[in-house]
């Protein structure tokens, strides 16, 4: 396993938010952690990166205990975050925002370069040299995605990367995704996109109000309704 939650507690001040979540990511799949607005996804991803200062439970990444770990260095241990919010930098072409987040090639790991991106994201190649402020919406998202794989990571956690994008270029997105998921990346995505989702996931985990209510695979998933129309917004 690439990643393995254990149980994770997380609080907001004295709010509970997150209760006992427990959760798995191979190397080379995808997991749909799916979820109302408010359910806890994006928590869960700040939680496992250290970002919530009041957890508990047990956070590993590829055989390593990174609990309790300072954000910077789970970061460069290898796991990437694509928070909802796109952090690019507006002023910066699109190239300087890729040389941003270069690391070095990591053992083990498929190895990105800013032209492998460019042919991941064609998107992107034809705007290189604009900066990043003037390229469109879903062209962001794939930015902000690309130069987090400029760390080479061995997990990337994906926060609602289809949110606010258009349907071609959700296509687009679900295309990168497999690709990523090919070279043997292990894939966290938090979604409330069921169609994206499923186009790309292997196994979902259901929360509601940060407990999980549903685990299982796709088709499971989707062969029933009820739970479907009980947790998600469908
Ligand atoms: N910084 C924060 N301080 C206090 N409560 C928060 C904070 N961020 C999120 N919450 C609360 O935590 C719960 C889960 O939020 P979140 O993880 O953002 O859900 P999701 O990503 O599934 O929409 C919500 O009730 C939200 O209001
Ligand atoms: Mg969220």
């Amino acid at each position: 396993m690439k990643l393995e939650v254990h149980k994770l507690d997380a609080f907001y001040g004295r709010a509970q938010i997150l209760f006992g979540v427990t959760l798995k990511v191979a190397a080379g799949e995808a997991l749909a952690l799916l979820g109302r607005n408010g359910a806890g996804k994006s928590t869960m991803l700040r939680a496992i990166l250290g970002l919530v200062a009041a957890r508990r439970g047990r956070v590993v990444l590829d055989g390593r205990d990174i609990s309790g770990m300072a954000t910077g260095r789970i970061v460069r241990r290898g796991l990437g975050w694509v928070p909802e919010d796109r952090r690019i930098f507006t002023d910066l072409s699109v190239e300087e925002n890729l040389e941003i987040g270069r690391q070095p090639p990591r053992a083990g790991v498929p190895h990105w370069t800013v032209e492998r991106l460019f042919s991941l994201f064609p998107n992107l190649a034809e705007v290189r040299r604009r900066p990043a402020g003037q390229i469109s919406g879903g062209e962001q998202q794939m930015l902000t995605i690309s130069r987090t794989l400029m760390g080479n990571p061995c997990v990337i956690m994906l926060d609602e990367p289809s949110e606010g994008l258009a349907p071609l270029i959700v296509e687009r997105m679900a295309v990168a995704v497999t690709e990523m998921k090919r070279e043997g990346l292990g894939v966290l995505l938090a979604e409330q996109n069921l169609t994206f989702s499923r186009a790309v996931s292997d196994r979902a985990t259901i929360i509601e109000k940060g407990r999980i209510r549903f685990e299982g695979t796709l088709e499971c998933l989707l062969a029933d309704e009820a739970v479907a129309r009980a947790y998600l917004a469908v």
